[in-house]
């Protein structure tokens, strides 16, 4: 029995391409995800300074490990400073490991009345915290970082979720470079 659609008929329909391309697809990550890493030594994980001030990457989606939904890096406050201040469309979790200090976060005010609107509150609310703290930043709220002791370093882990790019909603935005990175203008486009 064949089948007749004015899209489709068995004799000549062609070969499911895109399907069969799929399945190699995951037979190769599958091969790949294999080889990557679980364990990340302490000598791998690279440190950099960059707009938001000092990171160690802990797992990125670069260097090569078998998480695929997490982002986490260390962030390292000298004495008395501060870091970036950015925003990106997914929540941030931060755990304080050592110093003191506080966050601003400048409130999202979203809108879609005629089109989406991305604003940010103009006055930022003011949390303090110290070592085993946990603070929560929600989506696209503006952010920014200060150690409030100018003799004693400050240094956190910022966890994000890498799910949300993936779903297409890949929106971050610089607003302040970290002072030593280039101070309140940011530099660039972005
Ligand atoms: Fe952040």
């Amino acid at each position: 029995m064949t089948t007749k659609w004015e899209f489709w008929n068995d004799e000549d329909a062609p070969r499911g391409a895109l399907y069969e391309k799929d399945l190699a697809s995951s037979v190769e990550f599958r091969a790949r995800y294999a080889a990557e890493k679980t364990i990340i030594k302490r000598e791998e994980m690279p440190v950099e300074f960059g707009p938001q001030g000092v990171i160690k990457h802990l797992v990125h989606e670069d260097m090569g490990t078998q998480e695929y939904c997490l982002d986490i890096y260390e962030q390292y406050l000298p004495g008395g400073g501060k870091s970036g201040k950015h925003r990106h469309l997914s929540e941030e979790v931060l755990y304080v490991i050592e110093g003191t200090g506080y966050d601003l976060h400048w409130d999202l005010e979203f809108d879609c009345a005629d089109e989406y609107s991305w604003d940010m509150a103009e006055e930022p609310k003011r949390f303090e915290w110290e070592p085993g703290d946990f603070v929560y930043i929600p989506p696209y709220c503006g952010h920014q970082h200060f150690n409030s002791d100018a003799e004693r370093p400050v240094r956190f882990v910022s966890m994000t979720s890498r799910i949300v790019k993936k779903m297409g909603f890949d929106w971050m935005e610089q607003l302040e470079d970290a002072p030593e990175y280039g101070g309140p203008e940011k530099t660039g486009d972005r």
